[in-house]
């Protein structure tokens, strides 16, 4: 195998990838290690499809010429180094082959098999698989030691990220010199060890299911949820146009295939909802209609909004928190007084005459204005950066009264946020979301499949979350997380919102996750 000599080995320019499977996938990898200077060849089982994916590549390296990314001699290079296959022979001389074909393990195993057959002791196998089991793969293999998971994310060239995955039997060496030759690639690696959805698609579930949870409770409409969730919540997309995008089949499909690999864990419980848009054929964009109608004619939705209320003339600050603290700096100018008071345990963040305001902490606000004796209680949800935020969602009492939470709403107003009402769900949408995502992104390290900076590294770059889960858990406090999971799973009595081991023990010792 032709690696370099330095600390970290890598494949040189000088080693032949093979790619296996000229679809979406295997055609964005192969720009990408042509790109990067490797011959590459790309075998497809049906003919004439591997040329086909090299006209597509010369196109699409000729959209990042006319953009000024690549210069016209370097775009006509990487196209001369990639040639198609015609058989699976032809690839004999690889020292990578990258297998990117039907998600079926039968099929893989059997090319896997057959490859092994033509290519060299030292080749390195992978597979951009993205729910089979690695280790299941390389038991079809003579040696499995050479298998691993190089887990790509669509659209390839784009996406940032590269998961390298270690079955049981994988060669640690192996995935060293796949975790390097991918950054040498320009990709941003992480090893994981080979456990259902990888880190990706096992951390980003709760995006998804909670939302569907949020919906399936009444929380509030798609248009309404997602515009919290990217308005307040900093994601690029809500969680029902994400869905429309990916397909609903699709999503569905790698919900059920996460909940069956985890034996039915009821974390990962697929939703009536998303299986209700397959039946009637409501796929998302690519059908015309998913959550949201698509097509000529077809508006979106409008997100909910409070009307537009009366400013207080004053408030009661009660703490220092992120949020009163940017919310006291967006009233300046704006004539409202704002008087701060010393806090003690409990109190609210803000309070207008009889009207409170609390962040939500996994309770209901009805639940908690029982709980504290408050008849005007208001829940601000979670926001991720209170100073910037165009919107901001509340949920009110079931006793709150018309003329306090006016009140409230009145002085996010004048704040400068867009106010959108939720009902009153636990969690409300936001923080909800969150702490499912960090408890997820917790089992996922205290399992041992990757370590918390490749959690929060795979999240950023991989799905585009505005911050890692436990960056973010460190900024709203792992106590705070620990307690609205608490508060969740006693509201709902489900094993789906058990807390994390790992988050117990963070809050139990007062540790951050990044220390
Ligand atoms: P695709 O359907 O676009 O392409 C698969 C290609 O493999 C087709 O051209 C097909 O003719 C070829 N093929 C099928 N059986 C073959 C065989 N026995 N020998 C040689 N070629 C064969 O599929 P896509 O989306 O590119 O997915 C490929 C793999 O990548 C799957 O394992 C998938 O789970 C995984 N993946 C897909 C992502 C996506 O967003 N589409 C993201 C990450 C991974």
């Amino acid at each position: 195998m032709a690696v370099t000599d330095s600390s970290a080995e890598r494949l040189d320019r000088s080693c032949l990838i093979a790619v296996i499977g000229a679809g979406t996938m295997g055609a964005g990898i192969a720009q990408i290690a042509a790109v990067a200077g490797h011959l590459v060849k790309i075998f497809d089982a049906e003919p004439g499809l591997a040329d086909k994916a090299i006209g597509n590549i010369a196109k699409n390296l000729g959209k990042l010429v006319d953009k000024g990314r690549m210069s016209t001699v370097e775009a006509q290079a990487a196209t001369t180094r990639l040639s198609s296959a015609t058989s699976l022979a032809d690839c004999s001389k690889a020292a990578l082959v990258i297998e990117a074909i039907v998600e079926s393990l039968e099929t893989k195993r059997r090319v896997l098999a057959e490859i092994e057959e033509f290519v060299t002791q030292d080749c390195i196998i992978a597979s951009n698989t993205s729910s089979i089991s690695i280790t299941a793969i390389g038991a079809g293999l003579r040696n499995p030691r050479r298998l691993l998971g190089m887990h790509f994310f669509n659209p390839a060239p784009l996406m940032e990220l590269v998961e390298v995955v270690s079955g049981l039997a994988t060669d640690r060496r192996f995935a060293e010199i796949i975790h390097a030759t991918a950054a040498g690639w320009g990709k941003v690696a992480v090893h994981a060890k080979s456990t259902p959805g990888f880190i990706v698609n096992r951390v980003a579930r709760p995006y998804y299911a909670e939302g569907l949870r949020l919906l399936n409770e009444q929380a509030a409409t798609p248009a309404t949820i997602d515009a919290v969730m990217r308005e307040a919540g900093g994601f690029r997309m809500g969680p029902f146009e994400l869905m429309d995008v990916i397909g609903h089949d699709v999503s569905l499909a790698v919900t059920k295939s996460v909940f069956n690999a985890y034996y039915n864990d009821p974390r990962f419980t697929p939703s009536l909802i998303q299986q209700e848009l397959v039946n009637a054929g409501f796929l998302g964009r690519k059908s015309g209609q998913g959550f949201y109608k698509y097509g000529e004619g077809a508006a979106k939705p409008e997100p909910r909004a409070e009307r537009e209320a009366a400013p207080p003339s004053s408030v009661l600050m009660h703490d220092k928190s992120p949020i009163t603290a940017a919310l006291r700096a967006r009233l300046t100018d704006m004539g409202v007084r704002v008087t701060q008071v010393d806090t003690k345990p409990n109190d609210p963040l803000i309070e207008i005459d009889a009207a409170a305001v609390y962040l939500t902490d996994g309770r209901s606000a009805t639940q908690r204005a029982a709980e504290t004796d408050r008849r005007d209680l208001v829940l601000v949800d979670l926001v991720l950066d209170y100073s910037t935020a165009k919107r901001i969602a509340l949920a009110r009492a079931d006793r709150c009264s018309d003329a306090g939470y006016q009140a409230i709403v009145g002085l996010f107003q004048v704040a400068g946020f867009v106010v959108t009402p939720l009902a009153d769900v636990p969690g409300l949408a936001v923080m909800r979301t969150v702490a499912m995502l960090i408890n997820e992104a917790a089992d996922v390290v205290n399992q041992g499949v990757c370590s918390l900076q490749e959690v929060d590294l795979a999240m950023l770059k991989g799905v585009n979350y505005p911050k890692g889960p436990f960056a973010w858990a460190d900024e709203i406090g792992v106590p705070t997380v620990q307690t609205v999971l608490k508060n969740l799973a006693t509201h709902y009595g489900e094993d789906r919102y058990r807390i994390s081991p790992l988050i117990q023990r963070n809050a139990w010792s007062g540790r951050q996750f990044h220390q």
